[in-house]
């Protein structure tokens, strides 16, 4: 089994190479990543070695270099988590979330037609689904809830999404999508609120909240995410959406409370809410647990322990971003 892993070096992807290296050491991992400013290839210094790895910098919209890879490498399964993921960006410079997000998934879905898959998987995202409303604790997002999105970031994952399914349809290229909620877990990029409220609390910052601190997200530990895409890539139905989320929400008031009582400092700092902020996101697992037996495993208190503990035992991964060096790793490796 040959897998194409596109993103491999940023957060998820990182964690879904080192989960697979574990769960199936026979499957033979190419990761394709472009290494943008999220991109860190320093996080998968210890597979690098590993001869069933390959890592490739290649931008997923560069058609040409895609179908290369593809001729030379003929992959069985390709799982895109390649995007472009902060909302923030998004806000600032739309265009590059639409040249990666939704150019970027075509290319690929085009050599996946071209040179034949088993599977493509579409890594989405609960926000396609725009928000809850706060005063609603009963309505969740299911697989039939509208799409409905809030920022360029979301806009372009729905847009993906659909031509995900139009290729299915049109193509009947082999597809599923999984749409997660929000992710925690080692090797996060510091611009996302957990890692960046750690640094910010060991380095004595001030913790930048928006608005009141009161929207909600349903956090999920990054292994049972990878977990989940796993199951779906072994008994997932092909043309299905899957959502992944743990039922366990959390106001970013008591994500960053809870930070600051495990570092034991931090200030809070109330500054101007985020454009068009998604008030409460909240992910109806139901059908993941019903056809494929999936379930969150990972209790917040201690998904989030150990990962407050994995950045304070990894201050230099951290600093690395921070101070910039982590850009010249792939130069050093590959020269
Ligand atoms: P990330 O920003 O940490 O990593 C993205 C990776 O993609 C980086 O390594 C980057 O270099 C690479 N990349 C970006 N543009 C590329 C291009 N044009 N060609 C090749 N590589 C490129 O993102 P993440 O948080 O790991 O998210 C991974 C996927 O999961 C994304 O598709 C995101 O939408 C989705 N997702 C994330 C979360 C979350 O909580 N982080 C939740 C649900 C879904
Ligand atoms: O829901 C899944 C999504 O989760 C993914 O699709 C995105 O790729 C991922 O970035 C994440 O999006 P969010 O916008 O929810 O994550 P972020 O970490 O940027 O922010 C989480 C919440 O914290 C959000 O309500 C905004 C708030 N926030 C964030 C930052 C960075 C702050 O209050 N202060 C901050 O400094």
């Amino acid at each position: 089994m040959k897998l194409f892993v596109t993103g491999g070096a940023g957060f998820i992807g990182s964690n879904f190479i080192f989960y697979l290296r574990k769960a199936h050491p026979d499957y033979q991992i190419v990761c394709l990543d472009s290494l943008t400013y999220a991109g860190n290839l320093m996080t998968l210094k210890d597979v690098l070695k590993d001869p069933s790895f390959r890592f490739v910098k290649i931008d997923i919209a560069d058609r040409a270099a895609v179908f290369a890879l593809f001729e030379e490498e003929k992959p069985d399964v390709v799982v895109n988590f390649a995007a472009e993921s902060h909302v923030d960006r998004s806000i600032k410079n739309p265009e590059v979330f639409l040249q990666t997000n939704v150019l970027g998934t075509s290319v690929l879905m085009d050599a996946c037609r071209a040179f034949g898959v088993s599977r493509f998987h579409q890594v989405s995202t609960d926000e396609v689904y725009g928000d809850l409303p706060l005063d609603r604790p009963d309505l969740f997002f299911t697989e039939k809830t509208p799409l409905h999105t809030s920022s360029p970031y979301s806009a372009s994952k729905a847009s993906a999404d659909l031509l995900v399914m139009a290729y299915h349809r049109t193509y009947g290229l082999p597809v599923t999508i999984s749409r997660c909620s929000n992710n925690y877990g080692p090797y996060q990029f510091p611009e996302k609120l957990i890692p960046l409220m750690i640094f910010n609390a060991v380095n004595g910052k001030p913790l930048p909240v928006y608005g009141d601190g009161k929207n909600v997200r349903d956090w999920l530990f990054v292994e049972d995410h990878c977990r989940a895409i796993d199951l779906i890539l072994q008994k997932g139905k092909v043309g299905e959406v899957y959502n992944v989320g743990g039922h366990n929400e959390k106001s970013n008031l008591e994500v960053v409370q809870t930070i600051i009582d495990a570092v034991g400092k931090g200030d809070i700092r109330f500054v101007k809410d985020r454009a068009g902020h998604d008030r409460r996101y909240a992910i109806d697992p139901k059908k993941i647990s019903d056809e494929l037996g999936w379930l969150p495993e990972t209790p917040f208190a201690k998904g989030i322990e150990s990962t407050i503990r994995w950045y304070l035992a990894n201050e230099d991964w951290m600093n690395d971003i921070f101070s910039g060096a982590y850009r010249t790793y792939y130069d050093k490796i590959f020269g």
